[in-house]
């Protein structure tokens, strides 16, 4: 097992590709905290991880919501105080929204960089910190995308919320590294999650298309021959953790069937 005995928090782990990635987690020995704004959704995921044979000594759930900068540093003390520590952070969550240029509004690009860019930065300060007094290193992973490679039309600040989050890669890795801390992200393409489920409705609603038809366009269009699955992103997710990743640092993985290549 490749995470053996390692405590991993995975922020917006309750659904989707984090809940995948708690998942494979699990299944390669760590315990994992899954730290999450939606409380209902942490319930019943963990009722179910139990449920699938996973022991409650190795599953912790917080709620968290990562623009609350006090809610990061009780999610870090309360996970320390279970586990000892934290050795891997995957900064999954996030929000997505789209509109026109000309309409986009304040409070939208407000929401997006609050939770993709700046709670992702602020959770990774706030777990680094604790990484350092610890003086074990650590697996940091942020969760940008092939949003944040190319502008879109109709996503801009969501494309560059995730274009920043790959730029904050590459200095947070350079930094942290010299205490034994990597820092690289995963850039998913197009993945059948909830998420995409509100993006389809979005693209619906702006391209006046019938629900469900920008999903199928965009799925026959990856390479690979369909959309992205969240329990692709597991074997990426597990190898920034590992150590055999130990010399791979401040990178941006595209993990997205050919979409994207750089
Ligand atoms: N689905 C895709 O096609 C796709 C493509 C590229 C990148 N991504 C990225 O992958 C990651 C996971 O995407 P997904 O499709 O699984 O998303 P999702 O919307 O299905 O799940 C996101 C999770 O984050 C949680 N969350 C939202 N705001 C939060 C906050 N403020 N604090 C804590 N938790 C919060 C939600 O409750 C939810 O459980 C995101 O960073 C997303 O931008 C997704």
């Amino acid at each position: 097992m490749k995470l053996d005995s390692k405590t991993s928090v995975i922020t917006g782990g309750a659904r989707g590709i984090g809940l995948a990635i708690s998942r494979a987690y699990l299944e390669e020995g760590a315990s994992v905290v899954i730290a999450d704004v939606d409380q209902g959704a942490i319930d019943e995921v963990l009722a179910t991880l139990e449920g699938e044979g996973h022991a409650a000594s190795r599953l912790m759930g917080v709620r968290l919501d990562v623009c609350d900068r006090q809610a990061i540093d009780a999610m870090v003390a309360s996970v320390t105080e279970r586990f000892g520590g934290i050795d891997i952070l995957v900064n999954n969550a996030a929000i997505f929204d789209m509109a026109p240029v000309l309409e986009v509004t304040e409070e939208s690009f407000d929401r997006q960089f609050a939770v993709n860019t700046k709670g992702l930065f602020f959770t990774l300060q706030a777990v680094a910190k604790a990484m350092v007094a610890r003086g074990r290193g650590g697996k940091i992973i942020n969760m940008s995308s092939q949003a944040g490679r190319r502008g879109e039309p109709l996503v801009s600040v969501y494309c560059a919320s995730k274009a920043a989050v790959i730029s904050l890669t590459q200095s947070c890795g350079l930094s942290l590294i010299a205490h034994g801390i990597n820092v690289n992200g995963i850039a998913p393409g197009v993945v059948d999650t909830p998420m995409w489920d509100e993006v389809d409705a979005l693209f619906a609603r702006f391209e006046n298309r019938p629900l469900g038809e920008k999903k199928r366009l965009v799925g026959e269009a990856v390479p690979y021959g369909r959309m992205g699955r969240p329990e692709d992103h597991a074997g990426a997710a597990v190898f920034l953790a590992s150590a055999d990743s130990d010399y791979v640092v401040a990178q941006t993985l595209n993990v997205d069937g050919g979409n994207w290549m750089s």
